[in-house]
């Protein structure tokens, strides 16, 4: 489907518009989702590790892998149906590698989240997770690249949506 605004019928929007709009509301609600989390899980992970820390180390995980499952689908979606043509981004430099890198992003977030899951029984019982400093540091330095792949991500999704690099 191709996205131009001649889709913009009297003074309303035609239904193929309104998809457009919700598809890209959606897509921005998720993004937003993800990043907040992530910026949480950096946040909570610089201090001492506490029972409250692990509790919403495990809650911003969770919502950290509902919203990146959301932006896959939804990213999915925008490219096959509701933006330009999906071969426009098959072709174009700046989509694949924001694309690479958000697969990268979910792969590496596969070891914070088993850390993060493995304190399971230890929060349940109101202790503190014991884990070793050499593994605390490892997740930390995901959670760093995560952040870091965020503002790569940003940059070429704006390079891709205004047909740079192609
Ligand atoms: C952390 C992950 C992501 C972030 C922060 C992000 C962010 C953005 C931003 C800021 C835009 C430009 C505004 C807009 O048109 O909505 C955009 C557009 C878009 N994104 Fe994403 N995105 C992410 C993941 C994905 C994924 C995984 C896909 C596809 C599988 C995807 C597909 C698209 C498409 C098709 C557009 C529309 C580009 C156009 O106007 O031609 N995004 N994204």
């Amino acid at each position: 489907m191709q996205c131009n605004m001649e889709i913009v019928v009297g003074d309303r929007m035609a239904p193929e518009a309104q998809m457009i709009v919700l598809f890209a509301f959606l897509h921005h609600l998720a993004a937003f989702t993800l990043v907040a989390a992530i910026a949480l899980e950096f946040v909570l992970l610089r201090g001492e590790l506490t029972i409250w820390n692990a509790r919403r180390l495990q809650v911003a995980d969770m919502v950290l892998g509902t919203a990146a499952t959301i932006l896959l689908l939804v990213g999915l979606a925008r490219v096959f149906w509701f933006e330009k043509d999906a071969t426009y981004y098959f072709h174009n430099h700046a989509f694949l590698t924001k694309f690479a890198l958000f697969i990268l992003m979910a792969l590496l977030s596969i070891v914070p989240t088993i850390e993060f899951l493995s304190w399971r029984k230890a929060v349940e019982a109101g202790q503190v997770p014991v884990v070793a400093a050499a593994k605390l540091k490892r997740v930390r330095m995901i959670v760093h690249i995560e952040l870091a792949a965020i503002v790569l991500i940003l940059l070429f999704a704006a390079m891709m949506a205004k047909g740079g690099w192609v």
